[in-house]
């Protein structure tokens, strides 16, 4: 595996690649890799002959300056765990690489960006939106892989790849759980012994919700209940916990069409997010 951290040399390696008349996948990630990236990488790998994985963590979308700093950064063990899962090429880039000196655009989807984590996260997704972006240009993938965990990421990237006309396809990939549930992620490890304990209580909260309304519970009444749930079990607060549309992530007070419910919750200084779907 190369480490690359410029946009000419990797430009250059993808154009060979391309020239060979290999398709190439990419992997965006901030690094600190756990089991839910390599399935990434595993579907990447399935679905494209080069596989490209990206460690950056973008400081345009940390709308908290602690946040970023607390991020965790474990760049030698994330370049040993996708040398191991085949990764052929990573790219590593430094802040400035990003964003030169100068840089003065941002890519923003109106409307997706700005409700559930974009209402307790301003400017969140047009940094993501804006990253991606480069990214996706940067390395010329054809394909590039997202979890599912972060949902409305995820519609977010579908959006602007076809409004951009950006020529890559886009694959979401299961959220991958800990064996009780708790969804994979880097913010787990700043999970204390006892927060860690308390932690699988709201995706089983999410999980009743989810089985209450698919039986035919009034759509308000299994929220409350679960977001009562989450708090009585030891998180903090409670930010979001809705049925939204799929895709479009309009509020549903009826499970009339495919929908996910999704949520935000603080756990000590941890704010965990997690989705699930919910199928009529
Ligand atoms: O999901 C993430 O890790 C990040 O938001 C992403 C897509 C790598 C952009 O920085």
């Amino acid at each position: 595996m190369r480490t690359l951290r410029d946009v000419k040399g990797l430009r250059s390696v993808v154009a060979g690649w391309k020239r060979a008349g290999q398709s190439v996948g990419v992997v965006p990630t901030m690094g600190a890799l756990h089991e839910g990236h390599l399935s990434l990488v595993a579907a990447a790998k399935a679905g494209t002959d080069r596989v490209i994985a990206t460690v950056f963590v973008n400081p345009m979308q940390f709308n908290n300056a602690e946040d970023l700093a607390k991020y965790p950064r474990t760049e030698d063990r994330d370049a040993a765990m996708l040398m191991e899962a085949g990764v052929d090429l990573l790219f590593a880039p430094a802040p400035e690489v990003v964003y030169p000196d100068g840089f003065a655009t941002t890519v923003g989807v109106s409307g997706l960006s700005t409700d559930l984590e974009g209402t307790f996260r301003p400017g969140h997704f047009d940094g993501v939106a804006t990253v991606v972006t480069k990214l996706l240009m940067m390395t010329g993938a054809d394909r590039a892989y997202f979890g599912e965990k972060d949902w409305q990421q995820l519609q977010i990237v579908r959006r602007l790849v076809r409004d951009l006309n950006i020529p890559a396809t886009i694959t979401g990939c299961a959220t991958r759980r800990e064996a009780d549930g708790l969804a994979m992620s880097s913010r787990n490890l700043r999970l204390s012994a006892e927060e860690r304990a308390v932690a699988p209580a709201l995706h089983n909260a999410m999980a009743a919700a989810a089985a209450a309304i698919r039986g035919g519970a009034p759509v308000p009444a299994a929220l409350a209940t679960a977001r009562d749930a989450v708090v009585a079990a030891g998180f903090a607060e409670v930010e979001y916990l809705e049925l939204r549309e799929a895709e479009g992530l309009a509020p549903l007070d009826r499970l009339d069409r495919p929908a996910r419910l999704l949520a935000a919750a603080w756990l000590g200084p941890v704010r965990l997010i997690d989705n699930i779907a919910v199928a009529p």
